[in-house]
């Protein structure tokens, strides 16, 4: 079975919530799914996936979570050459016009620049996560082992 490893990020509990969402979208696709929090990931365990799908909400004046700054600062073209990737947050259009969901475009950048191939469109889901699960759960589905 293909591997899957979803990781994700969450200072008040939203993209933890929508990660399960995701989830449950990619094992109805046919993905052996791990789920891990971007603090308990040593980001060389991705080489060990057919896909990566990152999950972070943009916290600050349009800034990745606080727990993937690493992260991010250690995604390297070795680790993520011609890897599937997929990346998904919540944010909030209406406060953060200017800067939405900005750090799903910052972690999309990345991985084309290390050379991975995003599989789906970044999904950005504005407000509540809850109104969000059928979108989520479709979008992780559409990607195919
Ligand atoms: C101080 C603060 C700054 C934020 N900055 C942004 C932002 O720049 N862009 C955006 O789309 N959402 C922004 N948000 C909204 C969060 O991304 C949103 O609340 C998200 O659901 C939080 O996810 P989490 O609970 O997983 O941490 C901000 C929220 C707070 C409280």
């Amino acid at each position: 079975m293909s591997k899957a490893i979803l990781i994700y990020g969450s200072t008040t509990g939203n993209t933890e919530q929508l990660k399960d969402f995701v989830e449950s979208g990619l094992k109805s696709a046919g993905w052996d799914v791990t789920v891990k929090n971007v603090k308990d990931v040593d980001i060389n365990e991705v080489k060990d996936y057919d896909l990566v799908v990152l999950g972070c909400p943009t916290w600050g004046d349009g800034e990745l979570q606080e727990d993937f700054i690493d992260f991010y600062e250690n995604m390297t073209e070795d680790i993520f050459k011609d890897k599937k990737a997929a990346v998904f947050g919540p944010g909030d259009s209406e406060l953060y016009p200017d800067t939405f969901c900005e750090a799903v475009n910052m972690l999309e950048s990345k991985l084309n620049e290390c050379g991975a191939k995003i599989v789906a469109d970044g999904l950005m889901v504005d407000g509540s996560v809850e109104a969000a699960a059928g979108e989520a759960e479709e979008w992780s589905a559409s990607i195919k082992p």
